[in-house]
């Protein structure tokens, strides 16, 4: 709230949404309230005051109330008052008790920070609290001028992560790195892709994740052409390759971890050439990330790789300076390098500071994760046709450089081949 001038700030957390009847879909808490409270019930919403110090400042927690009831149906409910003692509010009521309680603290408030426009029941409930206030202008009592977004004071906080933050993160990578190891095990000629998803599922959730991060993508062959393909109803087959992206969620952060390894537990030639090309770019891209660089910089390091190669296999043709400035090498790399990472597995967080990428600090996780799509052609030569490799790890921009906390899912075409030997038993 300092940082925002003042003010009252109201940030609600998610609705359960219904999947039919009365089965509602997992619920998880809205990643902003989750990020500033901890708390993980639905039907809650933080208040927060400035005061004209800091330690005037005022967190109010609306939160559903205890009822034996409910809880022996639906399971514990902290109530305000167990909210309160367990989570540090200053103050917590019952979710009923909110727009009275607004109609009290909005007046002769400089600014309401609220993100409107993202839900079109709490964007008319806030303006219902606010014309209630200007009901009683006659009274004295004066509305906020101001309404601001509060994501954009958040999202600055929530794209550099702290030490608890990172220490979650890389648990969560720990955890998602031997969910790849235990697919590469598994994976075999006949077997179908849900069997690898379920695999990956099953490490995620026995280690605690409360979710997979993101739907797992498990494509074998073609499908790893298809950049969001989450059909993973296909049996895998021998001489395929098979690309997984997938990454567990732990207390509310997200791993997004992506390797492709051949179904037979060797890579062709052509299958090798590809894929080393990417774990290059990859390279590439990884040196790239330090303090002093900016979020593009990745990319661009990658970018030159990937083209470089495409045009040695003549996938392309031209210059090199040629292909990247007409950006042939789309046809083949469509996609950017990097996204933020943190609760969400696209990460808030801006990209630019005014007409500049942004710069990389410590602190800040990204994903590197570059790849090579080669759908058929008549102009391909028919020995790439439907190899998709992606390689993706997450790194965290230290004070020398960059920590990849994914490192532990085995990466090179050697220790691919060696780890799926080894599950073979030969
Ligand atoms: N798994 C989504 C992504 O890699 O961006
Ligand atoms: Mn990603
Ligand atoms: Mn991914």
């Amino acid at each position: 709230m300092r940082l925002a001038g003042g003010g009252v700030a109201l940030i609600p957390t998610a609705p359960e949404q219904a999947r039919n009847r009365d089965t509602h879909y997992p619920y998880r808490a809205d990643s902003y309230f989750q990020y500033l409270t901890g708390f993980t019930e639905p039907e809650a919403v933080l208040v927060i005051v400035a005061g004209k110090a800091d330690s005037e400042a005022q967190s109010i927690l609306f939160c559903r109330e205890k009822n034996a009831e409910r809880e022996t149906w639906d399971g514990f409910r902290h109530g305000p008052e167990g909210a309160r003692e367990a989570f540090g509010f200053e103050s917590a009521n019952v979710i009923g008790d909110l727009d009275a309680r607004l109609a009290e603290l909005l007046p002769d408030q400089p600014a309401l920070w609220f993100s409107i426009g993202h839900d079109a029941g709490w964007d008319a409930r806030i303006a219902g609290a606010l014309n209630k206030v200007r009901g009683e202008s006659r009274t004295g009592k004066r509305a906020p001028a101001m309404i601001r977004d509060v994501r954009a004071e958040l999202d600055a906080m929530r794209l550099v992560k702290d030490a608890t933050e990172l220490a979650i993160m890389r648990r969560a990578s720990e955890i998602s790195c031997n969910a790849h190891i235990r697919a590469m095990r598994f994976a075999a000629p006949g077997r179908f892709e849900y069997e690898v998803e379920a695999e990956l599922l099953h490490e995620f959730r026995r280690h605690g994740c409360e979710f997979p991060a993101y739907t797992p993508i498990v494509a074998g062959g073609a499908n790893a052409c298809i950049l969001h393909y989450v059909g993973n109803d296909q049996p895998l087959l021998d001489g395929d390759l098979l690309l997984i992206d997938a990454g567990g969620e732990l207390s509310g952060y997200a791993s997004d971890i992506t390797r492709t390894f051949p179904v037979s537990g060797r890579f062709s030639g052509p299958q090798a050439d590809i894929y080393d090309l990417v774990l290059d770019a990859q390279a590439a891209a990884i040196r790239a990330v330090r303090p002093g660089a900016n979020f593009a910089d990745p990319h661009d390091a990658a970018l030159k790789v990937l083209a470089q190669g495409m045009i040695d296999m003549k996938l392309l043709t031209g210059s090199l300076d040629a292909v990247l400035e007409s950006e042939s090498y789309k046809r083949f790399y469509m996609h950017r390098t990097s996204h933020w990472l943190g609760k969400d597995v696209h990460d808030a967080g801006e990209y630019k500071e005014g007409e500049h990428w942004a710069p990389l600090v410590p602190g800040m996780v990204l994903t590197i994760e570059p790849g090579c799509y080669i759908r058929p052609a008549e102009d391909v030569r028919e020995v790439f046709w439907n190899i998709g490799v992606r390689i993706e790890d997450d790194a965290v921009v230290t004070k020398e450089g960059c920590e990849i906390i994914t490192v532990a899912a085995p990466k090179t075409i050697a220790d691919i081949e060696a780890l799926m030997r080894d599950a073979r038993g030969r």
